[in-house]
């Protein structure tokens, strides 16, 4: 977890000349991959099934809308700020042949439409997930899991709590249901 909080501070100052078309202030954290097991294991916290309809919010290079469609059966749109990381995830996803069920937006998670989604992913901060919480609040339909790797939704409770633990590493994933947050 320290690790993994050092590399999100010093990520974090590098973001503000990626922020391009939506200025800094929509920043809710830098772009760093999640490892392809931990993106395993939050699809599956989510209880995604073939036809659910996920939303990675912040998709970077789109391994979580990717997974979710090719080892879940889920249709998927990933939401991301950064043009060049829209790019690189819309090329893997063309390439894939996944064009049909996986699709990127560029637009800010504060914004974007979330009302399709039964499964909503995001690795954001705490204070970001508290920025984005009325967002989410306002968006989902009752019933829609909304799964944050790392830290927590503040003034939310969770119906889940993994924790991953590889090695040394220990990583928490924490599940939340629309309808059961308080
Ligand atoms: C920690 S990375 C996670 C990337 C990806 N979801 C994954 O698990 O590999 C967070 C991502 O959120 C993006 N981001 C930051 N603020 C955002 C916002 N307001 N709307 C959409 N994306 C945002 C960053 O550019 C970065 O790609």
């Amino acid at each position: 977890m320290r690790v993994v909080l050092t590399a999100l501070v010093i990520a974090s100052a590098a973001f503000p000349l990626a922020a391009q078309r939506f200025g800094a202030t929509e920043n809710l954290g830098p772009a760093i991959p999640t490892p392809q097991f931990l993106v395993e294991r939050m699809l599956e916290a989510g209880h995604v099934k073939p036809g659910d309809m996920v939303y990675d919010l912040g998709s970077g290079d789109g391994r979580v809308v990717i997974c979710a469609a090719q080892r879940f059966g889920a249709r998927a749109v990933g939401v991301e700020l950064m043009p060049d990381l829209v790019r690189k995830a819309r090329q893997r996803i063309q390439s894939l042949g996944l064009a049909d069920r996986v699709s990127i937006v560029e637009d800010s998670a504060l914004r974007v439409d979330l009302s399709p989604a039964d499964v909503v992913t995001m690795w954001f901060l705490t204070y970001s997930n508290l920025r984005l919480r009325p967002h989410l609040e306002k968006q989902l339909k009752m019933g829609a899991r909304v799964v944050s790797n790392e830290f927590p939704i503040r003034g939310w409770k969770a119906t889940e709590m993994i924790q991953v633990k590889v090695g040394k590493m220990e990583h928490s994933i924490f599940v939340y249901e629309i309808g059961k947050t308080n």
